[in-house]
């Protein structure tokens, strides 16, 4: 196990090495931060956003919680949307799933798990209203990583819908918001397809 002193050299060494490569790096990020892109992924510890994608401190603005799910009355997850599209300017907005989430297995487990069972209702809920597609699917795993998209399909149009996003689109701003989705087994990302651009791409998820 890692111990707290360690975490303290880490730091010093990486910050160290970025001071090394490129001098003005830190002192850049001082005066702004300019990223493309909000990630909205699961709290889940095999899922380091900017890792997975690359990107450096400064590039990607970060929302995680159990299981990436984007709830209307979450002033947290909204404070953040609202900042990162009013304020930077963001151009995609990516909600990232990932296969084997510990939150949605725990959603699907008729077990309780004290607190967290109030937030994992809402997985419930994207289960009941997919269950025909689900339960025709045997095997209990893939039944999992099916939900983990579908999950994904779902927070994807609660972002579309919430008035941060409609009314972006409304002032003409572009703005993509994306389902990914990644593999704990492979480092791999996909895209899910179904991007939303406008009002007019929403209406074709609906269902
Ligand atoms: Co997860």
């Amino acid at each position: 196990m890692r111990t707290l002193p360690q975490l303290f050299e880490n730091n010093r060494q990486w910050s160290a090495r970025i001071n090394l490569s490129d001098p003005g790096f830190f002192q850049r990020l001082v005066r702004q931060q300019t990223p493309d892109f909000l990630w909205i992924g699961c709290s889940d510890s095999r899922v380091p956003a900017n890792q997975i994608v690359g990107l450096l401190p400064g590039e990607l603005f970060v929302h995680r919680n159990v299981a990436n799910l984007v709830i209307h009355s979450d002033m947290n997850c909204l404070s953040v949307i609202q900042y990162a599209v009013d304020v930077l300017k963001i151009r995609h907005i990516i909600v990232c799933g990932h296969y084997g989430c510990g939150g949605i297995r725990a959603a699907m487990e008729s077990r309780p798990h004290g607190l967290i069972d109030n937030w994992l209702g809402h997985i419930r809920d994207i289960y009941h209203k997919r269950q025909d597609e689900l339960m025709s699917i045997a095997d209990q795993e893939l039944r999992i990583n099916r939900l983990c998209e579908l999950n994904v399909e779902e927070q994807v149009k609660n972002v579309a819908n919430t008035s941060i996003v409609q009314d972006a689109w409304r002032k003409g701003q572009t703005l993509i918001v994306h389902g990914w989705i990644y593999g704990i087994s492979d480092g791999l990302l996909k895209d899910l397809g179904f991007s939303v651009s406008s009002a007019y791409d929403l209406k074709g998820l609906k269902k």
